[in-house]
């Protein structure tokens, strides 16, 4: 069982002005501190505060850098299902984060291995990630770490489950169009931040979310892992709730 904050919101709103505050309290207290962030719709109503709260000057990203989870293989940053587009659209196009402080995996690199490494070099000379922001997959994976037979412990290539293929397709024109491959930071990275914040919300991820919370920990379920990190919180709404 897992000793993380679980903490119960009513809606997406919520959830995003609870995980807001977290990040504004991190912001204030080390500028230049270093967010891990992710994609998906969850952390939508989140990008949305942080936004605002920038443009309200409660929020300076002056100093802030960045690094992204996990990017689409094959998919420029200009494509509109990358996940480099996902960020700009959504946080970095309305703060004053500058965009050299931030990293995705690029998507169309032609060497993976050093792709990867630079990715974690980067990540360790910015001093480590001090608040790694997560949604979760319905097979349990975060980041796009699929449950497999291990946890990896580096940024590396993935082949993407059918299950989450699936689920991503409601973004393109087709199943077909869904990448089948993606880079990600490893189990082994985000085990290295120094905070995690997890949110997800709806019924669908109740379930997942009680075999994150309460199950084995397990590569089949990838986010199980997190009971061993000492500093975990999982803002979900009712629906989500799984205990
Ligand atoms: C994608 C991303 C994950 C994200 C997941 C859930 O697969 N790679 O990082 O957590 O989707 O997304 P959503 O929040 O839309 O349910």
């Amino acid at each position: 069982m897992i000793h993380a904050r679980v903490i119960k919101v009513k809606n997406p709103e919520e959830m995003g002005k609870v995980a807001a505050d977290l990040f504004e309290a991190l912001i204030q207290t080390k500028p230049a501190c270093v967010l891990g962030l992710a994609t998906g719709s969850s952390p939508l109503p989140l990008y949305r505060e942080l936004v605002e709260r920038c443009k309200a000057g409660k929020i300076d990203f002056s100093r802030v850098r960045s690094a992204n989870l996990d990017e689409y293989k094959g998919l420029s940053g200009d494509h509109p299902q990358s996940y480099r587009y996902f960020m700009q659209e959504n946080l970095f196009n309305h703060v004053n984060i500058k965009p050299e402080n931030t990293i995705v995996p690029n998507g169309q690199t032609e060497d993976v291995a050093a792709m990867c490494q630079a990715y974690e070099k980067q990540i360790e000379e910015w001093g480590g990630v001090d608040l790694q922001l997560l949604g979760i997959g319905h097979d349990g994976h975060i980041g796009f770490n699929e449950p497999t037979d291990h946890f990896p412990a580096m940024t590396h290539e993935v082949e993407l489950e059918e299950i989450t293929r699936q689920a991503n397709k409601r973004f393109f024109n087709s199943i077909d169009e869904v990448p089948t491959a993606a880079y990600t930071m490893g189990i082994g990275t985000v085990m290295a931040a120094r905070k995690v914040v997890l949110v997800a919300t709806g019924a669908d991820k109740k379930e997942i979310l009680y075999k994150t919370l309460c199950g084995p920990v397990t590569p089949q379920v990838p986010a199980s892992i997190l009971q061993f990190h000492p500093d975990v919180t999982i803002i979900c709404d009712e629906a989500a709730y799984p205990l």
